[in-house]
Formats: C-alpha cells, structure tokens, sequence
C-alpha cells in the first residue's frame, strides 16, 4: 500500500489575481490531508473520509474522479487499465478555500507513486498535482498545488508564457496566529475562476487597474511580512479583501466574517481561496486574539480552524 500526504494552505496576498500572473503569497497550514492508495480489481474506489464542510465530498466527487484520472495519465498510465482503491483522511478539514483538493490531489499522487514504486520528485508530484487541479480549478493557477506539495511560506507567479513557475520560500520572524472561517458554503472554484476572466474580459480597463493595485499590495506585504510589520499586513490583508470584492469574488457571508474578526480586533481580515462562499481569514496575533475572534465566530454557529500561517515546515 502506497501512502502520501499535502499541507493545506491559505492565500494571504493575491487569489484570482495570481491566475493572470500577479504574484501571490500563500501560506500552508498545520493540518494536512492523508492518502493511502492500492492496486484493486475494478475501478477507482475513493472512500473519501476527511471532516469538514457536510457536503463537500460528494459535491466534488465528480471533479475528484477527473482529476484521478488525469494525475494517472500524466505518470504515463491509462486511467481505463488501472483499479485502485484510494482512502482519504487526514486532519485538513474539507473546507473550500483551504486548498483541500490540491492537497488530496498531492497526497494521491505522491501514494500512487509509492504504490508503483516510482521515485518521483517534490517538482514532478507539483506538476502532477497542477494537472489534477484542472479538473477542479478549470484553469488554476498552480499557487494551491505548490504549497501543498513544498508547504512554507510561499511567493508564487505564475509564467504565462508556459515555462515555469516563479516559486521562492519566504521567511517570518516567528510564524503567527490566524483564524480561518468556513461560511459552510461549497464553492465552485472553476465558475468563480471563469467569471473573473470573463469580466475581466468585459470591463478591461476597470479589471487592469484592480489588478495594478493587486500587485502592488503583494509586493508590500511581502516587505511588511519581511519587517514582521503585522499591523501593516492586516492593513494589507484588508485592501485586498476590498480589491476582491470589486473583482466580485467575496459574498455577503465572507463579507459578515470579514467585518466580526475586524470588529473582535483582527489586525486584518479577507478572503481567502476562490470565493463564492469557502473561506476567509483573520490575522489574529497571539493566542488570546486568536481564541477571541474564532469564539466570536463559534458561537455565531461557524466552523474554524485555529492555526499559524509561516510555519516553516509543517
Ligand atoms: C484558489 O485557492 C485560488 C485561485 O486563485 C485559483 C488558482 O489560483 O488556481 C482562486
């Protein structure tokens, strides 16, 4: 039996922007998701176990099977001649936002490739995994699948052009206390992906300067992260929030977490991930701010996840 696993993530600078190669920053998280794969007779079997949002298995079973089949074709196999019972778990929620299928899709691929014996490098799983985010992404960016596969602290672009990507890890003095927010709404990532391209398409000059602005705040947060300026990312952390909701990516439900985390003291709060419900994030700094904003949050009847974004490895 093969086994293998990829780090959750959070996107602290740049979600959409980054698919039309506006850098972005993206953390992983401590919580990771774990896959265990093994020959079979017939078919592929996923018994899909992780916790989270009620619905999210099977709303991306469909997504989950195509991106099964294309990891295989690009190890070089025919989906059609291979039967493999996967299991899914791990303790990443299956929250939307979190990056869960980019780390299911790593935590496969790396299992396949344990089950084959293939040895097969950090780089090559990534490129594998970019290939299985399409079935969920439609055209992602690449961001979600190299945190999952590397984890860190991470400055992503992506090269338009086709050739690779601009990956670097980034340090912070000390990783620091975040709560992300799951609104229990499934979000579709490749609609939300799809509609800011065709806005954008429409409105090109309103769509040109957000995304001017979008570059500019992922340069000074890297810098603010650098000086450990924290105030000065939360700041940030808001903007682009704001940038987001004028791409409309945000929804009333994000936009309500957004404003309780601010109002309990965050330093900053945005969406995180593709939109449309899914995930926001609040940079909460110490542990008694951290419990404060995510109790806010619980007892509005909401699931969080209490962790750290610059963990070096997790
Ligand atoms: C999803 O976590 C991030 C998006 O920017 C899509 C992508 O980058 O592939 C919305």
């Amino acid at each position: 039996m093969g086994r293998g696993s990829g780090f959750g993530k959070t996107i602290l600078f740049g979600e959409h922007f980054v698919v039309h190669g506006v850098p972005g920053i993206a953390s992983a998280v401590d919580s990771a998701a774990d896959a265990t794969v093994k020959k079979a007779q017939k078919g592929i079997n996923v018994t899909d176990e992780r916790s989270g949002a009620t619905g999210y298995a099977e709303k991306k079973k469909l997504q989950q099977l195509e991106s099964i089949e294309r990891m295989l074709t690009t190890m070089g196999m025919n989906p059609k001649d291979v039967a493999l019972d996967i299991w899914l778990g791990g303790n990443l929620p299956g929250f939307s936002g979190l990056g869960a299928s980019a780390a299911s899709s790593v935590a496969i691929a790396r299992a396949i490739a344990a089950e084959f014996n293939l040895d097969l490098s950090d780089e090559r799983i990534n490129d594998i995994a970019y290939e299985a985010e399409k079935a969920y992404a439609g055209n992602p960016s690449g961001i979600d699948n190299t945190a999952a596969t590397f984890g860190g602290l991470i400055w992503f672009k992506k090269n338009l052009a086709g050739g690779s990507n601009m990956i670097e890890q980034l340090s912070i003095r000390e990783p620091v206390e975040i709560v992300i927010c799951n609104t229990g709404i499934v979000a579709n990532t490749k609609a939300m992906v799809a509609g800011v391209a065709e806005r954008k398409k429409q409105n090109p000059t309103k769509y040109d300067a957000i995304f001017g602005q979008a570059e500019e705040l992922a340069h000074k947060g890297r810098h603010a992260m650098k000086e450990f300026d924290l105030r000065q990312v939360g700041k940030l952390m808001d903007e682009n929030h704001y940038l987001l909701q004028e791409i409309e990516v945000s929804c009333k439900e994000l936009d309500y977490l957004v404003d309780l985390a601010r109002e309990m003291g965050a330093f900053g709060a945005k969406m995180t991930g593709g939109g449309g419900g899914g995930c926001m994030l609040s940079l909460t700094p110490g542990k008694e701010l951290q419990e404060a904003v995510a109790e806010a949050m619980e007892n509005e009847g909401f699931k969080v996840l209490k962790t750290k974004m610059g963990i070096r490895k997790v």
